[in-house]
């Protein structure tokens, strides 16, 4: 059953327009692909319509979840299609020396930080085999692969990467740093001292969807759980904690989904087209370069929701370049569809649309508003399959759909 809401623009034009999948609830729950998950796939590949996975998911390397998804999707996902929640902090492995970070099983997290050049990873299971009694609750055996932690380790940043396996290990852990002089483990603050070593949590989900018939606890639960037992301390209130949340839905990562969505664009535009002039420093730029965590979207310890920040300037370089006297620029979109690209092209002849495809209101659906820059919108189709239930808010999609290939098609059919 699809449900148009009132969202859509009437003044619509067809464009040219790609697809972002969330995964939990939409292609996947838990390791079961969603039955119409392959057949939406296909459906794209065969009509050359570009898409990305982007999940609030995490835990292995890009190049490893890519080699999982593609097995149980049956269908080939490349690294250059996958963003995770961590994903765009590889930008920031030059701004930090030593690092915490917490999630996932094992150390595949410690790997996947030290992939994308952060050099010295700390996980919390270190700190347990160098001495047990930091965490009276957990049971298990200092795993072999653990390291030591010497006497007046400095953490320069703590980064939660995906949901820790033992809660009460690493909450202990993250309150004993936020306690700590200046991220010195072992130590406590002097009463009064401002500021804390800095924490990233790289998704605010409260809830996703397994296979359970209901939603699961997130690394916003995770997160939620730090803040109100750090609040029951004293210098709580005269130091308050900030954290920087990244993942869905800051404009942060979709900014990031975008610019690698255009970098994918560009690079088959150079393959087919290679007469094709590129706006070079577009076509150089990283992805990460758009990732730029900004204090606006940080929060107090108080458990707020992600910072509705106003909708930031686009990076300079993807504004329109000037279109050179002589040229005629393209008046409107539908122009660009199909005419050929004009010289420079800018983004807004290459892509006017992006279809973020999700199942959670409160992270796929409810950041794209304003998100997309220089031409390009993002419009949310809510998928039945995962998280939201009516008569949930659905917080603003163009469309409710019952599942991925419900969403491919009405969006097909839109765009005809
Ligand atoms: O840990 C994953 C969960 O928070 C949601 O993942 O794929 O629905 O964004 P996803
Ligand atoms: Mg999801």
């Amino acid at each position: 059953r699809t449900y148009v809401t009132g969202l859509r623009p009437k003044k619509f034009r067809p464009g040219r327009f790609a697809f972002a999948f969330d995964i939990d609830g939409v292609l996947l729950r838990g390791s079961e692909p969603h039955p119409s998950a392959n057949k939406a796939l296909t459906k794209l590949q065969e009509n050359d319509i570009p898409f990305i996975l982007l999940t609030n998911g995490g835990g292995l390397s890009e190049a490893a979840r890519c080699e999982d998804l593609s097995s149980k999707l049956d269908f080939p996902i490349a690294p250059s299609q996958l963003i995770q929640s961590h994903t765009p902090t590889k930008s920031l492995a030059k701004d930090y020396e030593t690092i915490l970070v917490i999630g996932g099983e094992g150390e595949n997290c410690r790997q996947v930080a030290e992939g994308y050049g952060f050099k010295n990873v700390f996980i919390p299971d270190d700190f347990y085999a160098t001495d047990p009694n930091i965490s009276p609750f957990s049971t298990s055996p200092p795993p072999i692969y653990a390291r030591n932690v010497p006497k007046g380790t400095k953490i320069d940043a703590i980064f939660v990467f995906n949901d820790p396996r033992d809660w009460a290990l690493s909450i202990q852990l993250l309150v004993d740093l936020l306690r700590s002089a200046d991220g010195v483990y072992g130590t406590l603050a002097e009463p009064g001292s401002k500021g804390h070593v800095p924490i990233f949590f790289t998704n605010n989900d409260l809830v996703w969807a397994n296979q359970y018939d209901t939603p699961r606890l997130g690394q916003g639960a995770f997160r939620a759980a730090v803040w109100a037992i750090f609040q029951r301390f004293p210098e709580a209130h005269k130091n308050p904690a900030r954290s920087q949340i990244l993942g869905k839905p800051t404009h942060e990562t979709f900014r990031y989904a975008q610019k690698l969505l255009i970098q994918n664009l560009i690079a088959k535009l150079k393959e087919t087209s290679p007469e094709l002039e590129f706006n070079e420093e577009m076509a150089a730029l990283e992805p990460a370069e758009a990732f730029k965590p900004s204090s606006s979207s940080a929060d107090t310890s108080a458990d707020t929701a992600v910072a509705e920040e106003a909708t930031p300037p686009p990076p300079a370089d993807l504004i329109p370049a000037a279109t050179p006297a002589g040229e005629s620029s393209p008046s409107t979109e539908a122009e660009t569809a199909n005419q050929p690209l004009q010289r420079p092209f800018t983004t807004r002849s290459i892509l006017q649309r992006v279809y973020m495809i999700g199942d959670n209101p409160d992270s796929d659906m409810i950041g794209l508003k304003g998100v997309g820059w220089s031409g390009t919108t993002w419009w949310g189709l809510l998928v039945r399959s995962g998280v939201w239930r009516e008569p949930q808010a659905p917080k603003y999609p163009i469309a409710i759909v019952d599942d991925v290939l419900a969403a491919v098609d009405w969006a097909m059919e839109n765009e005809q």
